[in-house]
């Protein structure tokens, strides 16, 4: 009886040193993921100031509302926006990614130039209609790219704090390539005729990708449909999983392709 007991209690340790070996080898590996992910988010590096910096009260409530405007912009701007994308559609990640349509450093100096500046992208990339300097949605808009620009960069980073990077522009770019390119390696998340993948509970436009050319597309006035800016987005940002994937003359084949296709027209700049 002593002895089974004795067996039994040792059985029982044994178990519990092996259940507490499975569970730390486990934890290591969920942890292990864990760091693998947030390491995979953070090669993607942030240009913004760090949150604690917005202030409380209301100035930090213009600000948190303006980033929610550059992701949410369909819904956050009913009535504004009159194709499927969105500002972050080409200001990536709020406009925080260094060579991908960075707010961090615009060159809009005043109240006045950064509200034509935003119009100016309502209207010809969002194909949209303006809004007035004072609506509310405009100056959460300037208040969240002000508060952007108040981050410290270092001199390296300056140059990715705004625009989408350097392109050789000197290179000839050949469409018919750039057609074959697309087919490879865009054309499963923007579509095989550029018309971008729904998924409704993605964002406002239903859109997981957004398109790149046809109805729901940036408008031919859009700067998006210059070559060289095209060429140099693609090159320092696409395909979204992989940045700088492309060669230069990938990127402009590629681009060329697909500013030739059709784009609806701008929108009238005045409601
Ligand atoms: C189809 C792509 C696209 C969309 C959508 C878009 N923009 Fe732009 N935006 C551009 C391009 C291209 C430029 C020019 C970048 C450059 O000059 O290097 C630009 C420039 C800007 C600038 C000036 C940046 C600077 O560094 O001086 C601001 C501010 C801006 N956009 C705000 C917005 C806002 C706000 C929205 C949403 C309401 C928006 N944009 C939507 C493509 C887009
Ligand atoms: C893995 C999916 C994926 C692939 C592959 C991909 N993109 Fe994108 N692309 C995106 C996403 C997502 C966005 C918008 C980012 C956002 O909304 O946060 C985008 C945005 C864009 C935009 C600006 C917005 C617009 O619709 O005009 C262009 C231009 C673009 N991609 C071109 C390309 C080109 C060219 C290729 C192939 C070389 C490519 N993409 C491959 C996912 C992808």
């Amino acid at each position: 009886m002593q002895r089974y007991r004795l067996s039994v209690w040792i059985e029982g340790f044994v178990l519990k040193i092996f259940a507490t070996l499975i569970r730390a080898v486990l934890a290591a590996g969920v942890l292990t993921a864990l760091g693998a992910l947030s390491a995979c988010g953070d090669s993607v590096p942030n240009m913004g100031p760090a949150d604690s910096t917005i202030p409380s009260g209301p100035a930090g409530q213009l600000i948190n509302q303006g980033r929610l405007i550059a992701t949410d912009t369909i819904q956050m701007l009913k009535g504004h926006v009159g194709n499927g994308l969105r500002c972050s559609s080409c200001h990536l990640n709020a406009g925080t990614l260094p060579n991908g349509g960075a707010w961090v450093r615009v060159q809009a100096r005043d109240e006045q130039a950064l509200t034509a500046r935003i119009n100016r992208c309502l209207v010809q990339s969002m194909n949209g209609k303006p809004l007035a300097a004072d609506a509310p949605p405009m100056q959460a808009l300037r208040a969240y790219i002000g508060w952007l620009g108040t981050a410290n960069l270092k001199p390296e980073q300056e140059s990715g704090a705004r625009g989408f990077g350097p392109i050789d522009a000197t290179l000839t770019p050949d469409s018919a390539r750039g057609a074959a390119l697309y087919t490879k390696r865009c054309a499963h998340c923007h579509g095989d005729h550029g018309e971008g993948t729904l998924e409704q509970k993605a964002y406002g436009g239903g859109y997981k990708y957004p398109p790149l050319w046809g109805e729901n597309a940036y408008s031919a006035a859009s700067e998006m449909n210059q070559l060289s800016m095209a060429a140099a987005f693609a090159k320092n940002n696409m395909p979204r999983t992989r940045t700088h994937a492309l060669t230069a003359q990938q990127a402009l084949d590629v681009a060329s392709y697909f500013i030739a296709q059709p784009h609806p027209a701008a929108a009238a700049s005045e409601p």
